[in-house]
């Protein structure tokens, strides 16, 4: 691989000084789940020659992680649906200088997932449970399958993966899970986090405000755990965190749609046919399906993120802005990467 760092970018950084060092990489836009806050029935997937190749996401890493990126965390769609992830998984382990190699996962996984889950030495594991109820969890998800989720739950425990679970909080859907599953925290180690609904759910409809603030969750935690003491938040880091005395581990609560965490964000997107954002909220800024295949070498594609990257907005709020000028339908979270 030639040598992809330039004078003009030696790291990438935005205009308000937010250097990137987290890619968010989407390799597939399939999943077996239909959860629905996120695809609607009936979605229609991309062909595989529309997708990244696994040869081009390696190349692409090499280039990011030559560049400052530290941090990879794997996405779908359900990432473990797509054919030879393990292998590409396993690969990811030897590109220099990315030192922590993450999946976000719903669980529902082949059993080959299980037995090579300790050979692929994740730095953790996010894992999406919105119910711990057999009948919610398959009306949420449209599948019946938590009893896969929670096998591959204690699996990652069991093999001692740091473990995050992910929950959505929707109204009407799964308020009565949300005491439940903060109270697996209590003799698990495990980060349960409370995530705002995004309007990311493939449908027409705009969100209204969201009904399940994050200032509502955190006072409705707080009745239940009147002991909840917030930690620092991490720079760079989308989720508040809250220890509950007593408790092995811990909940969090992530602002995904206030958009708290804008000022010090450090990420960037590419989805699985290789579209690159600079936001959640933002429209694609840069094609690097095309740009790889059009021949370009490993500084042009540096120097091209480079130059998106410089062209951040803000916050996600102007992101958004932006987008909804040439694109006022949601998107399905699936089709982003997350
Ligand atoms: P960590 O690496 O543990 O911080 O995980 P993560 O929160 O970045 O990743 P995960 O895939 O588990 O996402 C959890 C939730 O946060 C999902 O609902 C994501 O869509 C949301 N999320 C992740 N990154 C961003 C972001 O940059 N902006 C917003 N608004 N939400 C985000
Ligand atoms: N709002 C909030 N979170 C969402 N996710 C998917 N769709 C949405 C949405 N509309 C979450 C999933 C998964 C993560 C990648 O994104 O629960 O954990
Ligand atoms: Fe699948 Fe995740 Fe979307 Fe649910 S949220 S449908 S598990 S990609």
């Amino acid at each position: 691989m030639t040598d992809s760092r330039t004078a003009a970018s030696p790291v990438f950084t935005d205009a308000f000084g937010r250097q990137i060092t987290y890619l968010r990489l989407s390799v597939t836009d399939r999943c077996n789940l239909r959860c629905h806050y996120c695809m609607p029935e009936g979605m229609t997937f991309l062909p595989k020659e529309m997708l990244l190749s696994y040869e081009e996401m390696l190349r692409l890493v090499g280039i990011l992680a030559g560049n400052g990126v530290e941090k990879v965390r794997i996405t779908g769609g359900e990432p473990f649906v797509r054919r030879e992830v393990l292998g590409f998984l396993t690969e990811l382990k030897n590109i220099d200088g990315l030192g922590k190699r993450y999946v976000t996962t719903n669980g529902v996984v082949p059993d080959k997932v299980f037995a090579h889950l300790p050979d692929l030495a994740l730095s953790g594991v996010n894992l999406s449970l919105d119910s711990l109820d057999r009948a919610r969890f398959a009306r949420i998800t449209r599948r019946d399958r938590l009893g896969q989720v929670l096998a591959f739950m204690d699996r990652v425990l069991d093999l001692g993966i740091p473990l995050k679970i992910n929950v959505v909080v929707m109204s009407g859907q799964n308020e009565a899970d949300l005491i439940p599953l903060a109270n697996l925290t209590r003799e698990l180690p495990v980060t349960v986090r409370f995530i705002e609904e995004m309007p990311f759910n493939g449908n027409q409809k705009q969100a209204a405000p969201v009904p399940w603030h994050y200032r509502r969750i955190e006072e409705y935690l707080g009745k239940t755990f009147p002991g909840l003491v917030r930690q620092p938040q991490l720079t760079g880091s989308t989720e508040l965190l809250y220890r509950i005395p007593g408790h092995r581990g811990e909940v969090g609560i992530i602002a995904g749609y206030s958009r708290t965490f804008c000022g010090t964000c450090n990420r960037l997107r590419v989805n699985a046919r290789g579209e690159m954002r600079t936001c959640l909220y933002g429209k694609k800024v840069l094609d690097l399906r095309r740009l790889m295949r059009s021949g370009a070498d490993d500084a042009a594609i540096a120097g091209a993120i480079a130059a998106a990257v410089a062209g951040r907005f803000a916050d996600g709020w102007s992101a958004q802005q932006d987008r909804d000028r040439r694109q006022p339908h949601n998107p399905s979270m699936s089709v982003i990467g997350g």
